[in-house]
């Protein structure tokens, strides 16, 4: 492991001589330079040039210090090679014109293979790979089945999963047949990043706090875990959700080297309950970073309190930056969780 770059060494729970740091969403529109290419393109346009995502990606490296990068991409891509017709529209976010609103509509949903279908993102983690050199790892990412499902069903907003949590119940194998075609296509796509030279991989369950645990059980962990089983071992893998107070536990069975919380539990209650064994990934509110920097100093040292320096604690966001977060608060969070962590 000597020799083995620090995020990845804490993702195994590996004693590092400091906490390492990214952030969700940290290749993203509160980077200046990231808003200045955007007036240029749209964001579809920057995820399929791999020069301009290669680009993108490694804004926060330069910038901001932090010990991964992550590729710019989106959870959203395999959709469209699924025959689903995407959008990102200004001020909205995601639109899917042709949501499956029947059995036919689900059956018609299409296999993927990542590495021809989304090749430009693996032509993107090639060259960012190359920029790297080894030095900082780049983490592959994919939405997970639930999360992929709730923005097909819903059509892009989403509220009460109104549409989505009637599938689960009114044909549930309906239900299991849109979910095992969305594993098949994320298993595709992250392996796919993995061969193309991510070190690690980040599943993001966003949405998967709005489920019971019964329903996480049932309808959820078994489509999950299949995707975690698929994976090959070597590759650490992080899995993230948000409001998964109630879930902890069935997201640590579904799979990850890593479980990702957000700020609305304490870290220290979170890894406790995992019973330490998996590495943790969080917590700071991103709201945090709209405060002035000795409230964010004393933010960090609060969550970096709660992991009592125990390996396997990767800091991060509770969520994804926020668009209008000032980019000097990063930098002094990064900085902060470096010098603080210092062991
Ligand atoms: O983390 C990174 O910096 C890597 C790139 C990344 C993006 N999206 C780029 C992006 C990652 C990891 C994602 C994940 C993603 N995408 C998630 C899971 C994480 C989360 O936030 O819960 C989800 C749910 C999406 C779907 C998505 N993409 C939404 C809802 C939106 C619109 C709202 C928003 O946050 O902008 C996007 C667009 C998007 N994805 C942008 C970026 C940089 C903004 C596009 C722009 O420039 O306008």
């Amino acid at each position: 492991m000597q020799g083995t770059p620090i995020f990845l060494r804490a993702c195994r729970q590996k004693k590092t001589e400091y906490t390492p740091v990214w952030l969700m969403r940290q290749a993203g529109r509160f980077l200046r330079e990231y808003r200045s290419l955007r007036r240029r393109y749209d964001f579809l346009t920057l995820c399929k040039t791999p020069d301009l995502a290669t680009q993108v990606t490694l804004m926060p490296i330069k910038r901001l210090g932090v010990d991964a990068a992550i590729i710019f991409a989106d959870i959203l891509l395999p959709l469209e090679p699924m025959g689903i017709d995407l959008e990102f529209t200004k001020g909205e976010g995601p639109v899917i014109h042709n949501p499956p609103r029947s059995r036919a509509g689900v059956e018609q949903l299409g296999h993927i293979e990542a590495e021809a279908d989304l090749a430009f993102v693996m032509e993107a983690i090639k060259a960012v790979c190359r920029e790297l050199k080894g030095e900082i790892p780049l983490i592959g990412f994919s939405g997970a089945p639930f999360t992929l499902a709730s923005y097909l069903l819903e059509g892009g907003g989403m509220k009460d999963f109104t549409r989505t949590k009637s599938l689960m119940y009114q044909d549930p194998s309906c239900w299991h047949l849109l979910m095992e075609k969305l594993s098949a296509a994320v298993c595709s796509y992250l392996n796919a990043q993995v061969r193309a030279g991510t070190g690690a991989v980040q599943v993001f369950d966003s949405w998967a706090g709005a489920l019971s645990p019964q329903d996480y059980r049932e309808f959820v962990l078994p489509h999950s875990q299949q995707v975690f089983q698929e994976l090959p071992p070597e590759v650490p893998t992080i899995h993230f959700a948000t409001g998964a107070s109630g879930i902890l536990e069935l997201m640590q069975e579904a799979g990850g080297d890593v479980i990702g919380i957000d700020w609305r539990i304490n870290l220290d209650a979170a890894w406790g309950r995992l019973g330490y064994k998996v590495g943790i990934q969080g917590n700071l509110d991103p709201a945090a970073l709209f405060g002035p920097q000795e409230r964010i100093e004393s933010a960090v040292v609060e969550i970096l309190d709660k992991a009592g320096g125990r390996p396997g604690h990767i800091f991060n966001l509770g969520h994804g930056v926020l668009p209008q977060t000032p980019e000097e608060n990063v930098i002094t969070m990064v900085e902060a969780v470096h010098r603080l962590s210092k062991r």
